[in-house]
């Protein structure tokens, strides 16, 4: 067995085939694309829509999500035209022969919506798309504008889970990345949303500058007391973020190397699994059954996430991801113009289909062998004898007859094994 240590030096924690990747829009490609919404939806396959709002009424300083300040923006305009591009789609014959068995709106954070608005958002929704016999309504949200009264009226109108940006509940931190409301604030939106039988899944950062292994483990242990899913990221400070100007100023300590950000990881995987909780898609932990067999994440990459508004990224149908106008006053007055407002959109060949499907390990799911012979007529083996061999040998993937799945210790680079299947162009 290859030591940890000789693996790789770092743990990658973002995938290829991201938004980050794709080709500015080009004629051609709007045209290929408007194209292939004319065509049927023979995947069988259920699907999610995606609103997003992308809008925040304060910024965190580690934020890279392209949001507007609720102050800048005039909602009900907003989302007349985010309504507009819904309904867009909602006329193409590929989305008139889809069913979603999720809603998610996303961003941003949509709780700065009234309830009144966000419920008839997804009045909205419900109304122009397919819905299958079972579905789960998520909304996000920070406790800053998840008041109680909103809380209660979503669950009166049937949200199944509200995802909270929660962070860290270490006060001091809270207050060193700009995050207005207090760890208090944040526990009271949990447990009233808990108590109103709500899923409530928490966003979690982990090697944030001047975090203790204390203050990591005390966040984890109040959420699995607390009962929520957890979505555990490890922080990327971005360009641009003010969080990056601090580290540079000296303002903030900076990040903990590549052996403390592995322990972080770690100590959290051995807590929540030892609390009950299975690892589920890139960075959740869940105790909910439906999260294990969520079909976006388990069909990926032949499901489908239909998103939509401004600067949404993670857009997929078939062969074909888009990311939105990021800008949101150009956004909206494209969508004024009927024209889709995608800006970046990349249409795969079957090479990448089938690189596609191997980032399967990313999300810890197995790649069958019979599913990649039944849409490639070949096999892993065949395509990626090198990369296969070479993960082997370290101990991170595990082949039999039936698929390729990834070990114990594939788990912690499962980023990394990800990277050994894109395309030499999008390596770093
Ligand atoms: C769109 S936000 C979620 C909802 C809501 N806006 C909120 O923050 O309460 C998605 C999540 O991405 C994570 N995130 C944001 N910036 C990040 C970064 N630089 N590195 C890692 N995770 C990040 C945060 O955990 C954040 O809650
Ligand atoms: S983390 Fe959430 S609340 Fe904070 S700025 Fe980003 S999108 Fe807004």
């Amino acid at each position: 067995m290859t030591k940890t240590s000789e693996v790789y030096d770092y743990r990658e924690n973002w995938p290829p085939y991201t938004y980050r990747d794709y080709p500015d829009i080009k004629p051609e490609a709007y045209k290929s694309f408007i194209k292939f919404l004319n065509t049927e939806n023979t995947s069988g396959k259920l699907m999610e829509l995606q609103p997003w709002v992308s809008v925040c009424d304060s910024r965190c300083a580690f934020c890279y999500f392209p949001t507007t300040a609720s102050n800048k923006v005039e909602i009900e305009e907003y989302l007349d035209l985010l309504k507009k591009e819904l309904a867009m789609y909602a006329k193409t014959k590929y989305v008139k022969t889809s069913v979603f068995d999720e809603i998610v709106l996303g961003g941003g954070t949509p709780s700065v919506l009234s309830a009144e608005q966000i419920i008839d958002l997804l009045n909205f929704c419900k109304a122009n798309f397919t819905t299958n016999s079972e579905y789960f309504i998520k909304v996000s949200g920070s406790s800053k504008t998840l008041a109680l009264q909103k809380i209660k009226k979503l669950a009166d109108y049937g949200v199944y889970q509200i995802d909270i940006g929660a962070q860290t509940f270490d006060d001091k931190l809270r207050k060193a990345l700009c995050l207005p409301d207090s760890a208090a604030d944040v526990e009271e939106a949990i447990k009233y949303a808990r108590k109103l039988g709500l899923v409530v899944c928490v966003d979690l950062m982990y090697n944030l500058p001047g975090q203790t292994m204390e203050s990591w483990k005390a966040t984890l242990k109040k959420t699995i007391k607390l009962d929520a899913e957890v979505d555990a990221y490890s922080l990327h400070v971005d360009p641009g973020t003010i969080l990056e100007k601090m580290i540079k100023n000296g303002t903030a300590p900076p990040q903990g190397n590549a052996e403390y950000e592995k322990q972080m990881f770690l100590t959290a995987h051995k807590m929540l699994i030892e609390a009950g909780y299975k690892a589920v898609g890139h960075d959740r932990y869940s105790r909910v059954e439906w999260h294990m067999r969520e079909n976006c994440l388990n069909n990926w990459p032949w499901g489908g996430i239909l998103t939509t508004g401004a600067g949404c990224f993670m857009g997929y149908l078939q062969k074909f991801s888009y990311s939105n106008i990021e800008n949101i006053t150009d956004y909206m007055e494209t969508v004024r113009s009927e024209k889709l407002p995608i800006c970046k959109l990349s249409e795969s060949t079957v090479e990448d289909m089938m690189r596609r499907t191997m980032t399967r390990l990313y999300l810890r799911l197995p790649v069958s062998k019979k599913e990649f012979v039944e849409k490639f007529n070949t096999t892993p083996e065949q395509i990626f004898p090198q990369q296969l061999a070479k993960l082997q040998e370290k101990g991170l993937i595990e082949i039999d007859d039936q698929e390729i799945r990834t070990t114990k210790l594939g788990e912690t680079y499962k980023g990394n094994i990800a990277w050994e299947f894109a395309p030499s162009q999008q390596i770093k």
